[in-house]
């Protein structure tokens, strides 16, 4: 079978869900879900806006913690293998913990996840000025990105516990042209599978390009590095980037290089060949715009395994090299440089400015859409 052929096949299982018999109470505040269902607390109140933590629960009894504060994903157990519930991902337990701005800890990040030269770019023939907010460059969708909105929230009590945000960014928003309505669809599914479905329309043409920033520890303990874990990337090539993180626009074959993740390798085994660490887009290898493995990643002390698959042409792998022990985890611990990594799939970076990168513009009359699974396989 073609390696192509099999990640269709492994997509196709993933997405294969049997339905649960799940009862779905209407609501549950203040307690965290035991049963399957959806369940809404109160989380605090913002410029006069309601604000909810979400508690996705499937009848495997993996639970996923979701706020409309900025989509973000902040709280993601699984049993392991002695029958504890394990945090898969660093988050806070409270909305201050996201005020006080970390590094987009599991946020949902837009119009443009990650970097964009020189925070400007021109579209059919007009020059848009960005905020520079990493540097001279823009870094996912500026000062106040996705990250920082309230979105409204949409529960669905269906088989597979689903939620639904959207949100409208008002043209001119962080400089960008075009009002644009997004909508980020989250179903955690009894195989383990968190799938995030992003929609959007606009009416301007306007670069999108959307992403979900979960830093991921499959130790469970946030404290301790991930440079054991082993990675599979998808992916013959990456785009080498200049000394702003910026690509070059070379499309670099991996071979040979520490970016070769084809098969199993440990995050820490090459990385001090890495200047600064991992920081880079892979151009995975499927045929963009169809669901398909991307990457695994596996801890050999825990046993958890996560598989990613998307319909993004890239994956932008960074392994927690900015952390610098500033935060601290719901769980105490102080989350220090590669205590945890991020897989974030996505449109290459800068590609405003690279007419030979798949685009990302979107026209009036088309819809925005993407598709990200991430499936846990227990221990
Ligand atoms: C992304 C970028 C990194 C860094 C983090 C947030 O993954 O690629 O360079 O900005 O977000 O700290």
């Amino acid at each position: 079978m073609r390696s192509s052929h099999l990640y269709l096949l492994l997509a196709m299982l993933a997405l294969a869900t049997p339905g649960c018999n799940c009862r779905f109470p209407a609501e549950n505040r203040g307690e965290q879900a035991a049963q399957p269902g959806i369940h809404r607390q109160d989380w605090g109140m913002l410029t006069g806006k309601p604000v909810y933590l979400y508690t996705l629960t499937n009848g495997k009894g993996m639970s996923v913690m979701i706020s409309n504060y900025g989509g973000t994903i902040t709280r993601w157990t699984a049993r392991d293998s002695s029958g504890q519930q394990r945090n898969l991902v660093v988050g806070f337990d409270s909305l201050s913990g996201y005020l006080a701005r970390p590094p987009y800890f599991g946020a949902l990040i837009g119009r443009y996840a990650n970097r964009i030269g020189l925070a400007r770019f021109s579209l059919d023939g007009h020059e848009y000025r960005l905020a520079a907010n990493d540097g001279r460059n823009h870094l996912h969708g500026g000062l106040n990105g996705f990250d920082k909105k309230i979105w409204e929230a949409e529960e669905l009590a269906d088989s597979i516990p689903e939620l639904t945000l959207k949100y409208l960014s008002p043209d001119g928003e962080e400089g960008y042209p075009g009002n644009l309505m997004i909508s980020a669809t989250y179903r955690l599914t009894d195989s383990n599978a968190l799938s995030i479905t992003y929609r959007a329309k606009t009416d301007r043409a306007t670069p999108v390009n959307l992403t979900n920033h979960s830093y991921f520890n499959l130790s469970g303990d946030p404290g301790r590095p991930v440079l054991d874990e082993n990675l599979v990337i998808d992916a013959d090539h990456y785009t080498p980037v200049d000394s702003t993180l910026i690509p070059t626009g070379e499309i670099r074959a991996i071979g040979g290089t520490p970016f070769d993740f084809r098969h199993p390798q440990a995050i820490g085994s090459r990385i001090a060949e890495v200047k600064g660490g991992y920081d880079h887009n892979f151009v995975l290898n499927h045929p963009a715009g169809i669901l398909s493995f991307a990457a695994s990643l596996q801890d050999p002390g825990s046993g958890f395994r996560l598989l990613i698959y998307t319909t993004e042409p890239g994956l932008q792998f960074y392994s927690g090299n900015f952390l610098d022990g500033k935060f601290r985890a719901a769980s105490g611990q102080t989350i220090g440089e590669h205590d945890a990594l991020c897989l974030e799939p996505q449109h290459f970076p800068d590609s405003p400015h690279r007419p030979d990168f798949p685009s990302v513009i979107l026209r009036p009359g088309e819809t925005y859409f993407s598709q990200s699974v991430y499936r846990v396989i227990l221990p």
